[in-house]
């Protein structure tokens, strides 16, 4: 069985100043970078990740490291309550796990060492690192797998705010805009909302809730929205359509809080 040394790497949710020096050391480790493009208008994200390349990693494309891009394949779901929901998951899966599987096969060679560069930190929302231990089950290469830290969206937020993450000694709720409308409105206490493509915020009772609203935070284009939420939900909706129309697509986050 071939072994393969494979890092991935947390580049930050946006700055390339996010990029912190042991994501540097191991940019520079790395011979193939796979660039997993997914679609959709995001080609801005792509050519981030290539400009951390050309800044943090010494030497040139081609001779220094060679870069694999590839379409990731695209998540097309149904309702999760159709009959065929479990099975289009599993096949969405299973693609994945093929196309790792492939590239780490075909694509690096033997004591050359791999790296994934993941958006922001590679423990939030993201998958490669569930997709790699699953490529590493099929028993076909035997995976060395090192994960690099990243500065992910919500410390950004958080950051540009200035303002701490939780309450003194509160808990934190850590979800999805699917997740956040389904949540009881007393739980909706202090609680981050990343993926949430249709403004979830302004399906929740508003009453004594406050909102810290980030987009594209970390990019020259950031928008950055704070208030209390029945004050400032329509506004939100409004600058973030707005937003969205101008650049194709849009990555927000934010963070809504019940003030004592
Ligand atoms: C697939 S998740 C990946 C999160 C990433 N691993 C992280 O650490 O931030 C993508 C979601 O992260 C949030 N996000 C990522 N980058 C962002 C940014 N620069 N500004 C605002 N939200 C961002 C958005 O909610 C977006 O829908």
């Amino acid at each position: 069985v071939a072994s393969r040394e494979v890092l991935v790497i947390g580049i930050g949710a946006g700055d390339p100043s996010y990029v912190t020096v042991q994501a540097v050391e191991a940019l520079n480790r790395a011979d193939v970078f796979v660039v997993l493009d997914k679609g959709e208008d995001k080609d801005d994200l792509v050519a981030l990740r290539r400009e951390i390349l050309d800044r943090f990693v010494e030497g040139d494309e081609g001779t220094a490291y060679r870069v694999v891009e590839r379409a990731d394949p695209e998540r097309r779901l149904g309702d999760a309550t159709s009959a065929s929901y479990a099975a289009d998951v599993q096949s969405w899966h299973d693609q994945r796990i093929d196309l790792y599987q492939s590239l780490l096969r075909d694509e690096v060679a033997d004591g050359e060492v791999a790296a994934f560069l993941a958006w922001g930190d590679p423990s939030l929302y993201d998958s490669t690192t569930r997709v790699l231990d699953q490529v590493a089950e099929l028993g076909t290469l035997d995976l060395a797998i090192e994960v690099i830290p990243g500065i992910s969206s919500l410390h950004a937020l958080t950051a540009r705010f200035a303002i701490p993450l939780n309450q003194i000694g509160g808990a934190i709720t850590i979800t999805t805009g699917r997740q956040l409308v389904a949540m009881e409105p007393a739980a909706i206490d202090n609680v981050v909302v990343l993926l949430d493509g249709r403004c979830s915020f302004a399906q929740v009772d508003p009453a004594g809730l406050t909102i810290w609203w980030g987009a594209y935070l970390g990019t020259p284009d950031e928008i950055l929205v704070t208030g209390p939420l029945a004050e400032v939900a329509g506004h939100i909706q409004q600058v973030r359509a707005e937003a969205r129309a101008r650049k194709g697509w849009m990555f927000d986050t934010y963070l809504l809080r019940r003030q004592p």
